[in-house]
């Protein structure tokens, strides 16, 4: 699959959801799966333990001045690559300025690769060139949604530019994925804006939330996601059921493999 996780709001769990997709289809299905991180800054790479170094990144790929091979990296996970972002990201969008089709750059760069099976892609948290390059060329878009009661109008609005996408971008096949509510705590609040994501979206809402758990948090200041930090925890299982909500289920033990590959 091409895959982006999307929201112009900060802090909605973009970030900690791409990765955790683009491991689960490298760890629990086996699959070779190209993670892209298309936010300055960088933190898709950072929770999986990337450190930043020299070589090119994102940006240089989408200026046309690096191969994309060239800019993807090996991770320590088995089937799971990485094409890492860093701030001079953030300049690319002026640098492109008054160029010939600027929004379609990572679609050109992708479209004829047949090494992965998926492209999983993190996103900034604005509605720019980045965010148009990415909605050029995926097929699902999903919105993680906290459950503030000032989240609800940014989800409506996400999923209004994600139909509009398809017909500003000439990109037929993208959809709404789900829109999946995060940050789930038990309180009347989180309760009630749930119930009207619900009804708001219908089908479009995942089943599955997930729910706050600091040991997010912590697995990722280790360069790790949950499975690999905390695989027994209640979050272990949590990000997997939605995993398995939205891809269909696990083919193969990832919690073994993943131990295999824990630094
Ligand atoms: N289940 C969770 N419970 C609590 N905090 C979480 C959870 N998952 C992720 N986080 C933390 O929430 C913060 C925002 O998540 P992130 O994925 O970076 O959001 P975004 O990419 O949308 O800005 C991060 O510090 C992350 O570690
Ligand atoms: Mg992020």
């Amino acid at each position: 699959v091409k895959i982006a996780w999307i929201n112009e709001k900060g802090g909605t769990l973009k970030t900690t959801l791409a990765t955790h997709s683009a491991v689960f289809f490298a760890a629990f299905r086996g699959e070779n799966t190209l993670l892209i991180d298309m936010d300055p800054q960088g933190q898709a790479g950072k929770s999986l333990g990337y450190v930043a170094d020299d070589g090119p990144t994102i940006s240089d790929v989408l200026l046309g001045d690096a191969d994309l091979q060239d800019a993807i990296l090996e991770t320590s996970i088995p089937n799971l690559y990485l094409l890492p972002a860093d701030k001079s990201l953030a300049d690319v969008p002026g640098r492109l300025y008054g160029q010939a089709d600027v929004n379609g750059r990572l679609k050109k760069l992708l479209i004829s690769q047949r090494k992965y099976k998926n492209v999983v892609i993190d996103s900034p948290p604005s509605i720019g060139v980045l965010t148009r390059n990415i909605l050029s060329y995926v097929q699902a878009a999903y919105i993680p949604v906290n459950l503030s009661f000032l989240s609800l109008d940014g989800a409506a609005e996400m999923v209004q530019t994600i139909v509009a996408s398809r017909k500003e971008l000439g990109n037929n096949k993208l959809k709404v994925g789900k829109v999946v509510p995060t940050l789930y705590r038990r309180t009347k609040l989180a309760n009630a804006v749930l119930e009207r994501l619900e009804q708001h979206f219908g089908d479009d809402c995942a089943q599955t939330r997930i729910g706050v758990s600091v040991k997010v948090d912590e697995a990722q200041s280790w360069g790790r996601t949950i499975w690999q930090h905390a695989p027994r925890a209640k979050a272990s299982l949590n990000f997997l059921e939605l995993m398995e909500e939205l891809y269909g289920k696990a083919t193969q033990d990832g919690f073994a493999l993943l131990k295999k590959s824990n630094r």
